[in-house]
């Protein structure tokens, strides 16, 4: 992990109010891997060098996609709130100050030919990084991602070709009519290894089904964070041995390891 100063080289609204950043920056670039997010300032960096100091946290973002032979990355936000703003409205030359790349990555098994991937929300960002290295890999795969409705659907573009894109939406206004885990149930006999990121309740839901008792799933956990580096404890959950940090132990877990009885 460093601390980097990355040069904006395109910003595209890609659905209401969710944005695809491209950056320039060599390290993250080539040391990134699916699963893994960079912290961001919001903040503009002067020509000196000196930057605001409010707001003062970085914003985590997962990598959505690396294209090292260029020295770039790309993340994907959906705007909630003060910093996700600023960044959707940061325009190509700008720089960021950057941290990253964080946490513990997917691990994809060498075994592994069918990869189920089960998205809700913004959670498809780091599971479409995966789909494009899985399927460099020649492992098939199937995504499940679930919206709130049409206007939240990110487009089949940012999915990588070879993937099989299934959207569901709560409302049924495009897609599949309902839950991604639901609709993800139908795969389960077929997967090999299963991935999954989304809202709470959908990762609890996914934990809670039935499914073949030696599938192996791995969840990318989301809380909100401070330093992002394993010191402020401000993104702990509960797991089978205590309490892990989402930044430093994660964000990505074994399905069984986590406390999903204790309410985390
Ligand atoms: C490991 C990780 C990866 C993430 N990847 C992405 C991504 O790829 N794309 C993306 O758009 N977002 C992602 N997020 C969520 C993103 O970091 C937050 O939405 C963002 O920090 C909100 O900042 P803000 O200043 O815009 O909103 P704020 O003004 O800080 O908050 C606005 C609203 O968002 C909620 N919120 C803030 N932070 C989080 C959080 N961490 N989790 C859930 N709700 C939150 C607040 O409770 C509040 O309701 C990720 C979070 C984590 C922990
Ligand atoms: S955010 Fe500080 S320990 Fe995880």
């Amino acid at each position: 992990m460093r601390q980097v100063i990355a040069t904006v080289v395109g910003n595209e609204r890609v659905a209401a109010g969710t944005h695809v950043l491209r950056l320039r920056e060599p390290h993250i670039s080539a040391h990134a891997s699916p699963g893994q997010f960079v912290h961001i300032r919001c903040v503009p960096i002067s020509p000196s060098g000196s930057t605001p100091s409010d707001p003062l946290l970085r914003r985590p973002l997962s990598i959505l996609d690396l294209y090292p032979e260029l020295g770039e990355f790309a993340v994907l936000l959906d705007v909630v709130g003060r910093g996700t703003d600023w960044l959707s409205r940061v325009a190509a030359g700008e720089k960021l100050d950057v941290l990253g790349p964080l946490g513990r990555p997917f691990g994809l098994r060498p075994t592994t030919r069918r990869a189920l991937l089960i998205g809700g929300g913004i959670g498809i960002v780091p599971l479409v990084a995966l789909a494009r290295y899985a399927a460099a890999r020649d492992v098939e795969v199937t995504l499940v991602a679930g919206f709130r409705d049409a206007s939240k659907v990110i487009p089949a573009s940012i999915v990588p070709a070879e993937a099989e894109y299934i959207v569901a939406t709560d409302d049924g206004s495009v897609g599949r009519h309902g839950y991604a885990p639901a609709v993800a149930a139908e795969y389960l006999p077929w997967a090999d290894q299963v991935f999954a990121c989304g809202p709470l309740p959908m990762l609890r839901a996914l934990a809670r089904m039935e499914r073949p008792r030696r599938l192996p799933v791995q969840v990318s956990m989301e809380e909100h964070m401070g330093c992002a580096m394993g010191v402020c404890l401000g993104c702990v959950i509960r797991t089978r041995k205590g309490y892990e940090r989402v930044c430093r132990d994660g964000p990505v877990f074994d399905i069984n390891h986590i406390d999903w009885q204790e309410g985390i």
